[in-house]
């Protein structure tokens, strides 16, 4: 029996393993475990609550206004005991996190094989996003096997010469999660509070402007410039409203709420479980944000994003027109923002419904290759 030792630490890891760890436990031909390193706690927690997945393993490493150099080294050493303990054949790991990195490392001291989910997504600039794009370049290093999402990502594997037999494009997982999700949260026997909340304290009948924003990156002065401009669009358009879910992160908080409280049509929220925040997704006129996932998320639903980046890994949906690089330039983010708002010959040439990332089996793909590997 083949052994699969499933790691994760952060809220978008969690989403999008989620259905990979449902599709291997499923499969009674593997034997497999769970671990999270909880470099997120509540923003963890709430994911797997939603998918009702208990961690066999869980390292709680999760620090207040934590440093890169001390969560990596934490997470390296204390995955050392679970790697002695399980022994796995194949460790799995998500994209671009530290939790991804530090997990790498580790499972290729224990000579297990490393699966990439998520693999092969590029800026090709080291310092764009800030340290994800090193993260995932050097996981791609580690790994022994890579699941691409899109035919773009496979392509820059094999531009790096990793070898082709070893690549699968799989689609992204995050869509086979959506799938779940909003399946999840359609039935009738779904009573969600935060949703009950939202339902009370929102307007529908307004515009509603999504926003989130967390990277490294735009730490400072770019936080400072996109909430300069959602206080300028939030005045101008009284008829609109913003609702913000702010990351738990102290470099996000303290600057969000001291620039936007207090404004009426800007409501400031903790994140939303992904329950709602799906839901929340669906019932949007527009995203503004610095996320990958909801980059990703975004196109299956029909809704146009603005992306408050200056590059990005995930390029399909922009050459397909859902999705607009505005970077963090106040200006900029108004302009495309108030475009959005008052063209409607505009908004629906952005808001197409399509799927450049997946078909929601990537998951069944990744399965079914581990499958036939042999390991004698
Ligand atoms: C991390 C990832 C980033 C990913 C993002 C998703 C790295 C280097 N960064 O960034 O790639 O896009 O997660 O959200 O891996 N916090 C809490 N509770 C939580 C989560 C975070 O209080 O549940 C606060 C803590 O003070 C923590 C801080 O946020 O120290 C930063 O968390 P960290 O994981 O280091 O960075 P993120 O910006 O969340
Ligand atoms: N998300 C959530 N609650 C929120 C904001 C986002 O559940 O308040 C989900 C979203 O649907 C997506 C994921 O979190 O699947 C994205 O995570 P994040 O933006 O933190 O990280 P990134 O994708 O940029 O690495």
């Amino acid at each position: 029996m083949k052994t699969n030792l499933i790691v994760f630490g952060t809220r978008p890891e969690a989403i999008k393993m989620a259905p990979l760890v449902k599709a291997f436990i499923a499969d009674s031909t593997f034997n497999t475990k769970v671990c999270v390193t909880a470099q997120h706690r509540e923003m963890l927690d709430q994911v797997l609550n939603f998918f009702e997945i208990t961690p066999d393993y869980d390292l709680n490493v999760m620090k207040p206004n934590q440093n890169l150099y001390s969560l990596t080294a934490t997470i390296i050493e204390g995955m050392k005991s679970v790697l002695e303990e399980v022994k796995p054949d194949f460790v799995y790991v998500h994209g671009d996190t530290t939790t991804s990195m530090a997990v790498g490392i580790a499972a290729f001291y224990s000579g297990a094989k490393v699966c990439h989910v998520e693999a092969g997504l590029r800026t090709f600039d080291r310092k764009y996003p800030f340290p994800e794009e090193f993260n995932r370049q050097l996981t791609g290093k580690i790994a022994d096997y890579h699941f691409a999402p899109t035919p773009l990502s496979q392509k820059n594997l094999l531009q790096e010469n990793t070898d082709k037999q070893n690549v699968l494009v799989t689609g992204n997982t995050v869509i086979d999660a959506l799938l779940y999700g909003i399946e999840k949260v359609n039935t009738n026997n779904f009573i969600d509070p935060e949703i009950e909340k939202l339902k009370k304290s929102l307007d529908f009948q307004k515009q509603t402007i999504l926003v989130t924003g967390h990277r490294r990156e735009n730490h400072g002065q770019g936080l400072i410039n996109i909430c300069t401009a959602l206080k300028t669009i939030a005045v101008n358009n009284p008829e609109v409203q913003i609702i913000y879910p702010v990351h738990l992160n102290p470099n996000v908080e303290k600057p969000v709420y001291e620039l936007l409280s207090g404004i009426n049509n800007v409501i400031l929220i903790k994140p939303l479980a992904y329950a709602a925040f799906i839901w929340l997704m669906e019932k949007s006129y527009l995203i503004i944000t610095d996320s990958g996932g909801i980059q990703e998320e975004a196109p299956s639903l029909g809704k146009p994003v603005l992306v408050t980046r200056d590059t990005t890994e995930r390029p399909e949906a922009v050459e397909e027109g859902t999705v607009l690089l505005v970077g963090t330039d106040t200006q900029k983010i108004i302009e495309e923002t108030q475009k959005l708002i008052s063209d409607i010959n505009y908004y629906n040439e952005m808001s197409l419904l399509h799927n450049p990332y997946g078909d929601g089996k990537a998951c069944n793909r990744i399965v079914d290759f581990i499958k036939n590997i042999n390991i004698a």
